[in-house]
């Protein structure tokens, strides 16, 4: 009777082989902005990565994942010593990288010491490259959405735009692929306005936008930034000037929307993800996100967490939980699923995300503001890898 409790108590711990040898643990190293001006995009992939824990158990192919969670406040010197540290002394698996920067500083690492690396969240298309072949991207690229609201935006008679860009890499994407396909569809683009990304001050360069008298404003922010933003927009008055704004789903970020007041409502975006996305599984994860997070929505970083995490899980299942390198690499290439933002895939050529995009309109349910999906592009790979 003892014994039988015994085994069942070690077997429910999960760290049991076939073989009835310990399994070793397999630590996963993400490596995120907590604090600092990005720190909420950190807190939402920790968030969805504990989720994905939670929902489907700390246990794969027989190992224990272990999570280790490091705060590198934005700034890349930080995330390439953390990110050593957890490759040398923790012997991660697998490190999640976030934000460009800090992927760009893990990225050689990764590739030096053969560690899978999985970038839960960058806009930037260069960050998976031939030549860091251990990564794989869950998140977006800002290319992906800003060339569809270039043409959605051209079709439904913008004619002079005005851009307001972050001064960052994800930002000059933006800017780049919108400018080409909004210039290509006949439109004009009047300027194209830098804001720093550190503690930005919108108020003047929407004034100066204001002047041109554009019928259109293209706006990217980072995650974290769209409620300062829609106040200054707002206090400016720029939604009462007759100036439209769009963007890719940055600037209607399901973590500040329910603060940033009607002078969102009608904002149109091209984005990967909504909190009011309408599936069985997104019902499900906005669900399982709030009751466990003090009722905050899940935005579009977060997926790439909650993805990220599944990239990992699927892939040691694949190999049986081998955890070197390109073993995991080559088992996530190809890789499809449901994501709680639609069908994803990761492109087996270039490694990265495959997935819909959706055109939504900001509006209020219940009292509360959120972007309606309208209109979806399917299965976008990033153009600006498409080109090469
Ligand atoms: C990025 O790191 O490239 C990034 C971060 C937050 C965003 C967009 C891009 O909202």
């Amino acid at each position: 009777m003892l014994l039988r409790y015994l085994t069942i108590a070690i077997v429910s711990a999960g760290a049991l082989t076939s073989t009835g040898v310990l399994a070793q643990d397999v630590k996963v190293g993400l490596v995120l902005p907590l604090t600092g001006g990005l720190g909420p995009v950190g807190k939402q992939v920790q968030a969805a990565a504990k989720l994905y824990m939670d929902k489907n158990g700390a246990t794969v192919a027989g190992k224990k994942i272990e999570l280790i969670v490091k705060d590198d406040g934005g700034v890349p010197d930080n995330s390439k010593r953390l990110a050593q540290e957890l490759i040398v002394n923790d012997k991660v698996a697998v490190i999640g990288s976030a934000i460009t920067p800090g992927a760009m500083a893990i990225g050689p690492l990764s590739t030096q010491s053969k560690t899978a690396n999985v970038v839960m969240v960058s806009g930037t298309s260069g960050v998976i490259n031939p030549n860091n072949p251990y990564m794989v991207r869950t998140s977006f690229t800002l290319g992906q959405q800003s060339g569809i609201i270039a043409q959605w935006a051209a079709k439904n008679g913008a004619k002079k735009v005005v851009i307001i860009q972050s001064d960052w890499a994800p930002g000059a994407e933006a800017t780049a692929v919108f400018t080409d396909a909004f210039t290509k569809a006949g439109g004009q683009i009047a300027e194209t306005i830098k804001v720093p990304l550190a503690n930005p001050d919108f108020a003047p360069f929407l004034q100066r936008a204001r002047d041109l008298n554009p019928d259109t404003l293209f706006v990217f922010v980072p995650a974290g930034q769209a409620g300062t933003f829609a106040k200054q927009f707002a206090e400016r008055g720029l939604d009462k000037a007759g100036i439209k704004l769009i963007g890719p789903g940055d600037i209607v970020d399901d973590n500040d929307l329910p603060g940033m007041g009607d002078a969102m409502l009608g904002v149109v975006t091209a984005g990967i993800y909504s909190t009011a996305h309408n599936s069985q599984a997104n019902k499900e994860y906005v669900a399982a996100f709030k009751k466990a997070n003090n009722n905050l929505r899940p935005n579009f970083i977060s997926v790439g967490g909650y993805d990220g995490m599944h990239v990992i899980y699927e892939a040691l299942k694949k190999t049986g939980g081998k955890t070197d390198g390109e073993a995991l690499i080559n088992a996530m290439k190809g890789m499809k699923w449901e994501s709680p933002r639609g069908p994803i895939s990761i492109d087996p050529e270039t490694r990265d995300i495959v997935q819909n995009i959706y055109v939504g309109k900001v509006e209020k349910v219940q009292g509360e503001l959120y972007s309606i999906e309208f209109a979806t592009y399917d299965a976008v790979k990033d153009p600006l890898k498409m080109k090469k």
